[in-house]
């Protein structure tokens, strides 16, 4: 179909769709495109034209996909457009700008950081957008914090992939907000001083812990600017600010909403994407220290003791490790042992290879450095040291393992939860 758009005229765009600009200008996510120039919107976005000039649009929406003309007024890519105008002259005064966006989910959040990136890049600057949604990492994998370098305008991060990744091992915020704070400050010393950084949070900002856990990334990132998508937010992101100027972001008016499924189908998405061109490494334990695990990082205790000491163990199997952490025992055994044993003080919990795999695991190289994730595939025990099988894409050589919360299925399905990996 084809729409005739007058300078000012705002389109909605829900996809999938693809629409090509057949003539004038339009801005979308705050690049422009002019004649010629085509754009394919994703089954689970949607977003708003503005015509910058008289323009037709030669629009194809495919099952499920919408076009239409609305009032200026009922979207907000107007409002959007006068944000990325102040910021790029703060930047071009100051020479410096660092981003935060704050908001509930399908807030806009995302699309905004690639509309004032988009802003940018369109002025010729490169832009750094670091992700800390964990659970829509759109530029690495779900479970990371990343960061990417930007040169060009895109429509949705996924296409842009990420240049440095820190693992956290979590999908959900409130299971590790310290691992996403830090890993958050660590990537932000990356960015040239100055050069404009726009910085994605999750959507957990509802009670006391989430505004807490966003005031610490306001502390340790020390933003000029931070974009608040949600009014309730708003007041207690000023008190939080240290000097940074505080924006409301207006949500989009119509969202394209994703409910649990389609979230998890689109994280299912990204660990797909990320371990296409995967190899398997083996790692011994015996090496490589497995760090923040239960199982691995205890203190080893020899294995004809914990037989005598707990008899759940009797018909259990080989015993491929047992370590004793803080006043519990972690039990790895070949086959199932049902019950949990607690005596005098001491609690033990049992594990099989079956419950490691899938894990998700981060891997360092060989300055300790992240270098990226893998999925535990197999754990045997081989001339008395135990042996991990990893699926990675990684090539560098690894030098150590880091637990963390993330278990996947044979189809990089979510399995367990926000804690299905227990290590
Ligand atoms: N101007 C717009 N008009 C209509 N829909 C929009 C507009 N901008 C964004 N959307 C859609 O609204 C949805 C939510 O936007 P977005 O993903 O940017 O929000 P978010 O706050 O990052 O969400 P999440 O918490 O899930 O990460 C997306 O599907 C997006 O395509
Ligand atoms: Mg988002």
């Amino acid at each position: 179909m084809y729409l005739t758009l007058k300078k000012g005229d705002v389109v909605r765009v829900s996809g999938p769709a693809k629409v090509t600009v057949a003539s004038g200008e339009v801005l979308l996510l705050g690049a422009t495109y002019v004649e010629g120039a085509s754009l394919t919107i994703h089954r689970f976005r949607s977003y708003a034209m503005l015509a910058l000039r008289d323009s037709t649009l030669d629009i194809r929406v495919g099952e499920g996909g919408e076009a239409a003309k609305v009032g200026p007024s009922d979207e907000v890519v107007v409002e959007w457009l006068r944000i990325a105008e102040s910021l790029w002259s703060y930047y071009s005064e100051e020479g410096s700008l660092k981003v935060v966006i704050v908001g509930p989910v399908e807030s806009g959040k995302t699309s905004s950081a690639a509309f004032i990136s988009n802003y940018f890049t369109s002025r010729g600057e490169t832009v750094y957008l670091l992700e800390a949604d964990v659970g829509q990492e759109d530029l690495a994998l779900p479970g990371t914090v990343a960061l990417k370098k930007v040169t060009e305008t895109f429509l949705w991060q996924r296409e842009l992939g990420h240049d440095v990744l820190r693992f956290v091992g979590c999908i959900a915020p409130h299971v590790c907000k310290d691992e996403i704070l830090c890993a958050v400050s660590d990537l932000s010393r990356l960015v040239p001083e100055g050069a404009p950084l726009v910085v994605n949070t999750d959507g957990w900002i509802s009670g006391v812990k989430a505004l807490m856990f966003k005031a610490g990334m306001i502390r340790w990132l020390r933003p000029t600017h931070i974009l608040v998508t949600d009014v309730d937010a708003y007041t207690f992101m000023r008190s939080a600010s240290l000097g940074a100027e505080v924006l409301y972001l207006p949500p989009p008016k119509v969202i394209r909403e994703r409910d649990r499924a389609a979230r998890r189908y689109l994280r299912r998405d990204l660990y797909r994407k990320y371990f296409l061109d995967s190899r398997v490494i083996e790692v011994s334990l015996s090496k490589v220290p497995f760090m923040k695990s239960r199982i691995f990082g205890g203190a080893e205790i020899p294995r004809g003791l914990v037989e005598e000491v707990i008899p759940q163990l009797k018909g259990a199997g080989k015993i491929l490790r047992a370590s004793k952490l803080g006043d519990s025992v972690y039990v790895l055994t070949e086959n199932r042992v049902k019950e949990q044993h607690f005596t005098e003080g001491v609690k033990a919990y049992f594990f099989t290879p079956q419950d490691l795999r899938g894990c998700l695991v981060g891997l360092v190289g060989r300055k300790y450095e992240d270098v990226g994730v893998g999925i535990i595939e197999s754990v045997k025990l081989r001339n008395g040291e135990v042996v991990l099988k990893i699926k990675t894409p990684v090539k560098d050589e690894v030098r150590g393992l880091i637990a963390g919360y993330i278990r996947l299925g044979s189809e990089y399905q979510e399995v367990g939860g926000e804690k299905g990996c227990f290590i």
